[in-house]
């Protein structure tokens, strides 16, 4: 078996790199900003440098993300980001052996375009885990039991949702829904609401520090943006209480989506599961108030991991080295 140095997620938000006796190494958004010229479209900032630009730049500079609900959408930004952002971690500039931890949903096409993709930009060996398993492998769970483990999380671009055992996932599902869906929202809910027009990037912070899902929290904050009407900047409060009726539809779907999927189970597989509890992470698992929206609306038992955001590239960050065990995945994927 291969021995793999490196774990990369490209996530709907973050792309992030594990190095093996290193450690997380780097986290950037998975951003390209680009304007069209003449010769094509120039990339003027990537990752991180991507989304300081941001709403900053002329009409015609785009940033967006080359990878769109975990499917990669436009494969040469995605070369060049991964370029931009290999060259950052590779100290020994050796980058031969790739993990790539993937969505569970994938096409087998769709899987070999990421093949394609990492040996393009000069990966050599390169095998596909499902992120799903190593948020599982992250959170400490034995994968390997016959004891089943069901996992949700909640991402940038989407949710997946999966039931493991064995070194495999016996049921799993993607939803297009995620924290870039629920920012597009909050901008779009406070230009209707408020008539200020805000940046997606606002509209992020908004809903990591404001945005909850307590019904009468408190929180609040300044935000500014153009009045629709005027076109002047003007300040804004916005309260949790405006960001209630926008972020929580998402949970509903979230959890109508994961009740779905425990009532398809067998008997013997769902039983196992409302002894565990269903696991949430992902970064937006880390939402204020969800533990207790959980405790009202959701069905089942639960918990939320700590660590949510990272915890599945800390898993893929295990699994290089326990060899054996990555062996037994990928076969199984
Ligand atoms: N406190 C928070 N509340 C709500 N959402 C959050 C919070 N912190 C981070 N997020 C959101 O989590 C998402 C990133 O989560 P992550 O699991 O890293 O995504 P991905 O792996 O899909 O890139 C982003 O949409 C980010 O805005
Ligand atoms: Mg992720």
């Amino acid at each position: 078996m291969v021995n793999y140095r490196y774990a990369i997620e490209i996530g709907g938000a973050y792309t992030k790199i594990y190095v093996k006796d290193c450690g997380l190494s780097l986290c950037e958004p998975t951003l390209v900003a680009a304007e069209p010229t003449p010769e094509g479209y120039k990339v003027l900032g990537l990752g991180l440098e991507a989304k300081k630009l941001m709403g900053k730049t002329v009409d015609a500079v785009e940033v967006f993300s080359p990878v769109t609900n975990g499917l990669i959408e436009n494969f040469e930004y995605c070369q060049k980001l991964l370029e931009y952002l290999f060259a950052k971690v590779d100290f020994k500039k050796k980058r031969d052996n790739v993990m790539v931890i993937i969505s569970c949903g994938l096409s087998e096409e769709e899987k070999r375009k990421y093949l394609n993709l990492l040996h393009s930009v000069g990966c050599k060996d390169v095998c596909l885990v499902p992120s799903i398993i190593c948020t599982c492998i992250g959170a400490g769970k034995n994968i390997s039991s016959t004891k089943t483990t069901m996992a949700v999380n909640i991402g940038g671009a989407n949710t997946d949702i999966a039931v493991i055992n064995m070194n495999s996932i016996v049921k799993g599902a993607t939803l297009g829904v995620g924290g870039r869906a629920m920012d597009s929202a909050i901008a779009h809910t406070i230009a209707y609401n408020h008539g200020i027009v805000i940046g997606l990037g606002t509209a992020e912070t908004l809903k990591n520090e404001v945005g909850s899902l307590f019904t009468n929290d408190s929180l609040n904050m300044e935000i500014a943006g153009v009045d629709i009407e005027t076109k002047i900047p003007r300040a804004y409060i916005i309260t949790s209480d405006d960001m209630y009726p926008v972020l929580e539809p998402y949970f509903a779907e979230i959890l109508r989506a994961v009740e779905v999927t425990i009532t398809s189970l067998a008997p013997e597989i769902s039983t196992e599961i409302i002894n565990s509890g269903v696991m949430f992470a992902g970064g937006v698992s880390q939402i204020a108030g969800l533990n207790d929206y959980l405790k009202k609306h959701f069905r089942f038992p639960y918990y939320i991991v700590d660590d949510a955001d990272n915890v599945a590239i800390l898993g893929a960050g295990k699994l290089l080295n326990d060899q054996t065990l990555l062996a037994k995945i990928v076969e199984n994927f």
